[in-house]
């Protein structure tokens, strides 16, 4: 996620600017940049990959001035290089930004600013176009540049601002992205986030949203939407560094389970236009393509997996097509049944996993079209696919994935309406209906998130269990795959998980007094298959929680607990199903002491065979 951090003093920007991206690290970064004013002009330097490379280039000390600013950048628009990174400049760098968020109608500006004052862009950036913005309507006050820049704008932004002829103050301004203002004695700091700034500053002020700040080494002063100051309460950070960049949850696994709301309206609102047409921009899969297609291919890694699980049952629904699932490190040695009518669907949070990469080119190399379902912008899946659907969970740092997770899930969705509804294997009303409630999960999400408290408590009472059984039918048994491995790879416990009619060829021999038991009863219609499961463990003495939507209170009969998830279609019921199982993973992990963010063993990203 991109990072900002800027500087307002009388010496060493460059140092204070590195180090607050140096603290921004840990959110995940593709390159690296800063821009200072120097002897009457702005010097801009940055570097794709880590931050040691700007480093690299920008050790002179003559390379230094009184104030600064820097990013890191995790891309969206435009691949992760050198002139895609921030700071950008106007066409003479008498002005430099940096950006956070995404500039919506950036190609409405852009052709605007060519047709009409002949500007010449270097980067397939958004961004750019604020700094060229800014550049034309620039006359001797930043302040003012960047207002009249912001009124051309539409979208989600936190952008910093210096100017060539004015060296000693940044303008900053934000909507919908995160900003902060550091109160220093004879100094100032700007950043998108708090870690940046800890290490120098402990006041801040928390700018609010349509918010334009100007720093001086001595004010910072802050204005509303109208142009009027406004008085800000000063906001005293009592966390250390570490809690900081974890937003105050104790482990990144939890900060990144409470995101899903967030990253789940992302995914989905980048994909839905204002009519609730599915828009698949960037994607070149036209109607032939997929009517052409006899076949998908899903393939992946873990939770990848488990979300193409899901993904299998949506698109074979939705779009009547056959899906084939594997796990990539068996799919790439079986000389699988892939031809050039065949949709390979590689999923990967990091788009680094490399048996997912390797499947990819075998599928590739057999002539199937490749579309990859990818978090990390720009990553090796990415690169090497036909397509790429992103997902939009932001950075997922714990090594359990589960932000991502939900947006694969999103993803799954939006492809097999999109697939059905060109099809027209689906009719209007299901694709409406379906769009409603995908469209209701975000607020959904945030309420399940609210039983936090409750699902804790059910952990607490269990987290001795050496032994813990998943069990669903349907999308549910994808989603109980999913809630096992969460459990097994962050507190070590042996858990399993099977579809719950198959339980009685065989792993029932399993089921004694006091086996615990998950049960996944979110399907509608095949909710009396699962009561009656349940009631099969529990006659041979097996503890069960039960996961079932509100209203469907048979299950209390025969389970000890029942979890309730808010109401919703039976398609999209694995986005709220899976929440409680990665709550109680989390919380189980925590009572038995684990290293939850960094589990023994296991990598985030896995590059060997
Ligand atoms: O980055 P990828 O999605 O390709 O990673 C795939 C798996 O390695 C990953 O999902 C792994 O299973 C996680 N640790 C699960 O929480």
């Amino acid at each position: 996620m991109c990072g900002i951090v800027g500087y307002v003093g009388k010496s060493h920007a460059k140092e204070k600017v590195i180090d607050g991206l140096k603290r921004l690290e840990y959110r995940g970064y593709d390159s690296a940049g800063i821009a200072l004013p120097i002897d009457g002009r702005i010097q801009i330097r940055k570097h794709v990959g880590e931050i040691k490379n700007l480093e690299k280039i920008i050790g002179a000390p003559e390379f230094d001035s009184a104030v600064g600013i820097g990013h890191t950048r995790w891309a969206t628009h435009g691949a992760p290089s050198d002139v895609n990174s921030h700071p950008h400049g106007n066409g003479d760098n008498s002005i430099a930004i940096v950006h956070n968020g995404i500039i919506e109608n950036y190609q409405e500006i852009k052709e605007w600013l060519i047709r009409d004052y002949g500007v010449n862009f270097k980067s397939e950036t958004d961004s750019e176009v604020i700094a060229h913005l800014i550049g034309i309507f620039y006359d001797g006050d930043l302040l003012e540049a960047v207002n009249k820049a912001v009124a051309e704008m539409r979208g989600a932004y936190a952008v910093c601002a210096i100017a060539a002829a004015e060296p000693d103050k940044i303008v900053a301004v934000r909507k919908d992205a995160p900003l902060v203002a550091g109160i220093g004695k004879g100094f100032n700091f700007i950043a998108s986030d708090i870690p940046a700034l800890l290490k120098y500053v402990r006041q801040v002020y928390l700018i609010e949203n349509n918010e334009t700040v100007v720093l001086t080494k001595d004010d910072i002063v802050i204005y509303n939407e109208e142009g009027r100051k406004v008085k800000r309460d000063v906001f005293n950070v009592t966390w250390d560094a570490d809690a900081a960049e974890k937003e105050g949850y104790e482990h990144f696994m939890l900060k990144e389970i409470h995101e899903q709301p967030k990253g789940i309206f992302e995914t989905l609102t980048r994909r839905i236009n204002d009519d609730d047409s599915i828009n698949l921009d960037g994607i070149s899969m036209t109607k032939e393509d997929i009517e052409g297609f006899n076949k998908v291919y899903i393939v992946a890694c873990g939770t990848a997996y488990h979300a193409g699980l899901v993904g299998k049952l949506v698109i074979e629904k939705m779009a009547k097509i056959p899906v084939e699932i594997d796990v990539a490190s068996e799919f790439r040695y079986r000389d699988p049944f892939v031809d050039e009518n065949t949709l390979f669907i590689g999923i990967s949070q990091s788009g680094e996993t490399l048996d997912t990469l390797a499947a990819l080119r075998e599928a590739k190399r057999k002539g199937a079209r490749i579309l990859s379902v990818v978090n990390v912008v720009g990553s090796s899946v990415a690169r090497e696919s036909d397509d790429v659907f992103y997902t939009w969970a932001g950075p997922e740092i714990a090594v359990a994935s589960t932000k991502a997770y939900t947006t694969q899930l999103v993803c799954m969705y939006l492809l097999g309406l999109y697939m059905g509804r060109t099809k027209g294997t689906i009719d209007e009303a299901y694709y409406h209906k379906v769009l409603a409630d995908l469209k209701a999960l975000p607020d959904k999400v945030t309420a399940l998130l609210k039983k936090e408290d409750d699902i804790a408590e059910i952990a607490r009472k269990y987290h001795r269990r050496e032994q813990v059984f998943f069990i669903g039918r349907g999308l549910d048994s994808g989603v109980s795959y999913e809630g096992s491995l969460k459990l097994k790879e962050i507190s070590y416990i042996n858990s399993f998980a099977i579809a719950a009619g198959e339980l009685k060829h065989g792993t029932i021999a399993l089921m004694e007094e006091e086996t615990l038991v998950f049960a996944l009863a979110t399907q509608d219609f095949l909710y009396e298959k699962m009561v009656s499961n349940v009631e099969e463990i529990k006659a041979r003495g097996a503890r069960v929680i039960g996961v079932a939507k509100e209203g469907r209170t048979e299950i209390e009969k025969v389970a000890d607990e029942v979890i309730y998830i808010p109401d919703c279609i039976d398609e999209v019921s694995p986005v709220l199903a899976v929440i409680p199982l990665q709550i109680f993973a989390y919380y189980v992990a925590r009572e038995r002491g684990c290293n939850i963010d960094k589990p023994k063993n296991l990598a985030k990203s896995v590059t060997v065979e």
